[in-house]
């Protein structure tokens, strides 16, 4: 029988401190999430600084339980993974930091991690048959990506955001309809209230391309709804907006993604991201899928928004591929998928 791997993992790149165990890539042993998100809510958003001070304030701490809680000690890791990018610089430089001081001193292989490979290996967690090649939609606070995941660590980006990410367009509707940050959770709750046809919110499509995607004008669209509102005296109803607002992100995202599904025929689709989290996205997804006879696969919730054991995944599977980093390992805030550094 072959030795088990440990990977410990170290993840800092927004808002999460976070670190986790990882056996052999999909058994994760512990994940310990210190979350940030109160101390952001007052200003509306993250405070890079403020999100910079806290992860070194946390992150000891927290790599100091998640071995504690996977009961093994530094010495029988195999390896320490970390997000080296994309993310603030500030926050992504504490994680590096601290995993780098780790390794070295307990002289361990480094190994630097993708934040989006993390997202996207989010998917073998819990679904031990999910094996490349299949399609994966990446829908975060800074992202959204239609990746063919080609094979572990081998990823072809077949569409992008031309402008928002999907997390972000719904932070700012959130925002607008005066709901706060962050606003994808309290929307996702807030629509079931209201009727999703209620208000026909333009459904984007980029001329030149299947499967990009553009939010920046259902935003503004939004918006000018609630300013008609506003100058005509009529009331609002945030429900109706929210859960309209969301059919029309959702519809889009849907439509590309079983487009491209069928045109890579990989026959097997999964989302990844926080916004992934999102409860009538993961239904729609999950009919669309079901109609076409396409498998679909989902993280829960917890491996959807930012954590440290879906680095140790998209790690163990960097590190049997072979990878290594050096003790000048940095952050690279705009680090582009597949891309070595
Ligand atoms: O993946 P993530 O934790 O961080 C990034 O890498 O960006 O994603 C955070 C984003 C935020 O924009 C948040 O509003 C959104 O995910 N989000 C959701 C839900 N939960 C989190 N959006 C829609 N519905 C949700 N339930
Ligand atoms: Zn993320």
């Amino acid at each position: 029988m072959e030795k088990d791997v440990y990977i410990l993992a170290v993840e800092s790149s927004c808002d999460e401190t976070a670190a986790a165990v990882v056996r052999n890539g999909r058994e994760v042993l512990s994940n310990v999430i210190y979350s940030q998100i109160d101390l952001h809510t007052i200003y509306g958003g993250v405070v890079p600084e403020i999100a910079s001070r806290k992860h070194i304030e946390k992150i000891n701490q927290v790599i100091e339980r998640a071995l504690a809680d996977a009961g093994l000690p530094l010495s029988e890791a195999d390896a320490v993974a970390v997000t080296y990018g994309p993310g603030l610089v500030g926050a992504l430089l504490v994680g590096v930091s601290a995993a780098k001081a780790l390794a070295f001193a307990a002289g361990k292989p480094l190994v630097g991690v993708h934040h989006i490979e993390g997202h996207i290996s989010a998917n073998y967690i819990e679904n031990p048959d999910l094996e490349p090649p299949f399609l994966c939609l990446v829908v975060s606070g800074g992202h959204s990506h239609l990746v063919l995941v080609k094979d572990y660590g081998e990823y072809e980006i077949i569409g992008r955001t031309r402008d928002d990410a999907a997390g972000e367009a719904f932070d700012k509707v959130a925002r607008a309809i005066g709901l706060g940050y962050p606003g994808g959770p309290k929307i996702d709750r807030l629509s079931g209230e209201g009727n999703p046809d209620a208000i026909p919110f333009p459904r984007a499509k980029v001329g030149d391309s299947a499967y990009d995607f553009s939010f920046s004008g259902l935003k503004s669209a939004v918006l000018n709804y609630l300013n008609s509102c506003e100058m005509k005296k009529i009331p609002v109803n945030r429900a109706d907006v929210a859960a309209s607002f969301q059919k029309a992100v959702i519809d889009v995202l849907v439509e590309h993604s079983m487009d491209a599904v069928s045109r890579f025929g990989t026959g097997r689709f999964a989302i990844a991201g926080g916004v992934a989290s999102n409860s009538s996205l993961r239904k729609a997804f999950s009919k669309a899928c079901l109609e076409r006879g396409i498998d679909f696969y989902h993280p829960s919730p917890v491996y959807c928004t930012d954590n440290a054991a879906m680095i140790g995944t998209a790690g163990y599977y960097e590190y049997i591929r072979g990878v290594r980093h050096g003790w000048d390992l940095n952050a690279v805030p705009n680090l582009k998928l597949g891309e070595r550094v």
